[in-house]
């Protein structure tokens, strides 16, 4: 086997996810900073709704990460439906730490089901075994771009009265059988941390349809503020008596609730990517066109990514997994790593040192979770990849391997 490195041949590297800032988003910005309005105003208010409405909701609202739009998801569902601690919540076992963090940190109990081996979602057929009668919630985490399958969550959802949060942070603009991700669930929580389909730098989002919930959702980010006084805007038309209501409530709080604000510059960038996002989501799907056609005869070594038959998936990265047991995955990424093509593991969970720590070792109960613990990656398919450094990617993998045909 000869992987050696070409020292020679190290180039700039392939990032599993990039950013430029463009033109329009530094106007933005600079319209930001001439407002001197720097906190929630109307670019948020704009970005909030331009979000929800693509995502099939009523009502968007945006906090300063993904994490803590799921942190106030559960913790307003465990308000409105009287959920006590220690209830149970079904979360895939492959995800990021944060989806399964925010269960702990709401004081429920989260309680792992096994994923899909093909499009790595939460598998509806292995929900069932895992309900007891302390299961309030599930939350479907649409992974790298891909929507769960949604129509059997939906139904054991309502068949067993089960709250649904979608963990939607990698995924945005995809549709399940023709409904968009964020719209299934009594919340749907987006990210827009680096790499993922929109950066704002940090935010995420909420979006809901239910007008109970998203005064909640506000009030918990606002350190469980009184509704009637959460922004700055919310006495400017009030006069008299409602003016005076209002005062007295400014200092009011109801819930304990969190300090999860961003500001209008974040909101800003996100809007300027909002007005390009179907070309760069075209952009995605080229690429992904390209190291799909390029790596087609590698399929004996590599599961390639593909959407779900009657599913969208807007490949927020492109993962895969090896499928040949003679390839050890730390060769590969070693290999890779070497020649600038940046990698992730495909979000470990229960192998994590905490999860370890707190659950124990439950590979036998998650075997497929456990196999992409030991065999799934990801590169980067955005849209600033440029057709040379797919034709690159690609040659780098055949590369690698060449021994071993
Ligand atoms: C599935 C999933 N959930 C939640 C998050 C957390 O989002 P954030 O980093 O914005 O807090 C991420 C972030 O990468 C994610 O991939």
């Amino acid at each position: 086997m000869d992987n050696q490195v070409n020292v020679s041949a190290k180039r700039s590297q392939i990032g599993v996810g990039g950013f430029n800032v463009s033109a329009r988003a530094k106007q933005l910005v600079m319209e930001v900073l001439d407002s001197n309005r720097l906190t929630a105003g109307p670019k948020m208010a704009q970005f909030e709704k331009e979000i929800a409405a693509i995502h099939g909701c009523k009502y968007g609202l945006m906090s300063n990460s993904g994490t803590s739009a799921l942190h106030i998801a559960l913790a307003a569902l465990k308000e409105k439906y009287n959920w006590q601690d220690g209830d149970e919540v079904l979360v895939p076992a492959v995800t990021f730490v944060a989806t399964s963090n925010v269960v702990i940190y709401n004081n429920l109990k989260p309680v792992f089901v096994d994923v899909d081996p093909r499009y790595y979602c939460l598998d509806p057929t292995k929900i069932e075994e895992k309900i007891t009668p302390r299961t309030r919630a599930v939350m479907p985490v649409h992974l790298a771009g891909q929507p769960c399958d949604m129509e059997p969550i939906l139904k054991i959802a309502e068949r067993d009265n089960l709250r649904i949060v979608e963990d939607s942070a990698e995924t945005m603009f995809a549709c399940d059988k023709g409904r968009p991700v964020g719209s299934f669930g009594d919340v749907g929580c987006f990210s827009t941390y680096a790499a993922h389909m929109i950066t704002t730098g940090v935010g995420g989002l909420c979006t809901t349809n239910d007008p109970k919930l998203i005064v909640i959702l506000k009030s918990l980010m606002n350190h469980g503020r009184d509704s009637i006084y959460i922004t700055i805007d919310d006495d400017k038309a009030a006069k008299g008596d409602e003016l005076f209501q209002i005062a007295d409530s400014r200092f009011s709080f109801v819930r304990l609730g969190h300090s999860f604000r961003c500001t209008e510059m974040e909101a800003a960038l996100g809007i300027a990517q909002l007005e390009e996002h179907k070309q760069a989501c075209a952009r995605r799907l080229e690429i992904v066109a390209q190291y799909n056609k390029g790596m087609a005869d590698l399929q004996n070594f590599l599961q390639l990514p593909c959407p779900r038959p009657e599913s969208e998936h807007s490949y927020m990265f492109y993962a895969l997994t090896i499928l040949d047991e003679r390839v050890k995955r730390d060769d590969l990424i070693r290999f890779l790593e070497d020649n600038s093509i940046e990698t992730r593991y495909l979000l470990p969970l229960i192998n994590q040192p905490i999860y370890r720590d707190i659950f124990g070792n439950l590979d036998d109960e998650f075997p497929v979770a456990a196999w992409l613990n030991q065999n799934a990656f990801y590169i980067g398919c955005h849209p600033d990849i440029s057709d040379e450094e797919t034709e690159y990617v690609i040659e780098k993998f055949h590369e690698f391997f060449r021994s071993y045909r």
